[in-house]
């Protein structure tokens, strides 16, 4: 194992990613909320590069006592990933697949340290 740089702290506003290469792997990094997190770039679906896809909220669609839909609505506080080859959406956080628990993203470890941003690869 080995710790591969990927940019300094600062170099990461919020809800945002660098995608790196290193030899045959490619890691999406992310910041969220004040913490990385890191996935293999390769889709659980076909190995599409899901971490290049586009980020926005969990989408849900309540269903009121009356058993009748009234639209769809933003969750705060969970980001999801959608990869751009298919549309599989995954929990930027946990990497799960929103609507199939047994697909997940591989997580990768990141180490902060000294101001700045690694992989364990
Ligand atoms: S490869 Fe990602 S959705 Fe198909």
């Amino acid at each position: 194992m080995e710790d591969i740089y990927v940019a300094r702290i600062d170099e990461f506003e919020d809800n945002s990613r660098k995608v790196i290469s290193h030899g045959a792997h490619e890691v999406g990094v992310f910041h969220v909320d004040g913490s990385f997190v890191a996935w293999r770039n390769e889709c659980a679906h076909q190995a599409g590069p899901v971490c290049q896809g586009r980020l926005f909220p969990k989408v849900t669609e309540p269903i009121s006592d009356e058993g009748t839909v009234h639209g769809m609505q933003y969750v705060d506080g969970t980001l999801h990933i959608v990869c751009p080859w298919h549309g599989y959406e995954y929990d930027l956080r946990t990497g799960r697949n929103a609507g199939n628990d047994r697909l997940r993203l591989n997580k990768v470890d990141v180490l902060v340290k000294e101001g700045a941003v690694y992989v364990r690869l």
